[in-house]
């Protein structure tokens, strides 16, 4: 595997809320090849350590990502300004396997939503989102979601937009229907949608976030406790082996 660092031009870029950002980076090479669930290395200017951050989408030579002011680096990123160049190492990660035959609910949560977007429209309007966020103020993508003409349904931890509470409500109401789940977002929710997903029998994949240094597999820095197929501690790279796990097989 190739690991080059390569330039895309910041076609676009928006502002989602207060703390969100939309940046469009065209790379023809890269877009052709980048699956759903996979992240871009992002290099931020003046800063040694790139940034992980997952595609949100992919539209002919059109890379999408979204990303939420959380310190220094992203806050750096966030005033690049339209018609800069943006040095990226991606696809980097496993992504989610997107089975044809299989109903699939895409479950985000807050800054976890967007790899949702690309991963549903892969799926197509058969498949089922399941997106919450804190309240309004915090809400993203709802148009994007609902030109796939999929169910769709938002939730608000605090009633504020949507159905009021958190996504396992809903996910509850409709797991018969389907027959596996992906998942992006905090790991309260993940482990709360794993722990639903084994109660129902269902196939659960999560996709992981955690501190990266390298985000080529180098450096250990990203290192995860999963179990074996027997069922012992064993330790992978969420950078490499990742971000996309089986659930049944995380340590929460
Ligand atoms: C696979 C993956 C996909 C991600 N996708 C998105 C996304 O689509 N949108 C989004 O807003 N955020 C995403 N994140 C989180 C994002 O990488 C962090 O918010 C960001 O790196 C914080 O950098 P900072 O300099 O602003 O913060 P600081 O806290 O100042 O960062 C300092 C250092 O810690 C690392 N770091 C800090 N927080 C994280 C974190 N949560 N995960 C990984 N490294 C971190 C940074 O790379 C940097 O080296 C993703 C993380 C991972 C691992
Ligand atoms: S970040 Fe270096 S091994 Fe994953």
């Amino acid at each position: 595997m190739k690991y080059d660092a390569q330039d895309c031009k910041l076609v676009a870029k928006y502002q989602l809320t207060s703390t969100i950002y939309d940046f469009r980076l065209r790379n023809e090479e890269l877009a052709a090849i980048t699956r759903p669930g996979q992240f871009a290395h992002i290099l931020v200017p003046g800063k040694t350590l790139r940034r992980p951050i997952s595609v949100c989408d992919v539209e002919g030579d059109i890379i999408r990502v979204v990303f939420e002011v959380r310190g220094e680096g992203t806050e750096i990123l966030s005033h690049s300004e339209t018609g800069d160049i943006v040095n990226i190492i991606a696809p980097l990660g496993n992504g989610f396997d997107i089975p044809e035959d299989k109903r699939i609910a895409f479950i985000g949560g807050g800054i976890g939503v967007p790899p949702m977007l690309y991963s549903a429209k892969t799926a197509g309007s058969s498949c089922t989102v399941i997106n919450g966020f804190r309240d309004k103020s915090a809400v993203i993508l709802t148009e994007d979601f609902r030109k796939i003409g999929c169910r769709f349904i938002e939730t608000t931890d605090n009633g504020s937009y949507g159905i009021h509470g958190f996504v396992t409500s809903p996910l509850e109401e409709i797991i018969d229907e389907i027959d596996m789940i992906c998942a992006c977002g905090p790991t309260p929710m993940l482990k709360n949608i794993a722990s639903l997903a084994e109660k129902h029998g269902k196939e659960c994949l999560v996709s992981l976030e955690q501190r990266m240094a390298c985000g080529v597999g180098a450096c250990l820095g990203c290192a995860v406790g999963i179990k074996n197929e027997k069922g012992e501690l064993t330790y992978k790279h969420v950078c490499k082996n990742g971000p996309v796990f089986r659930a049944e097989e995380v340590i929460w």
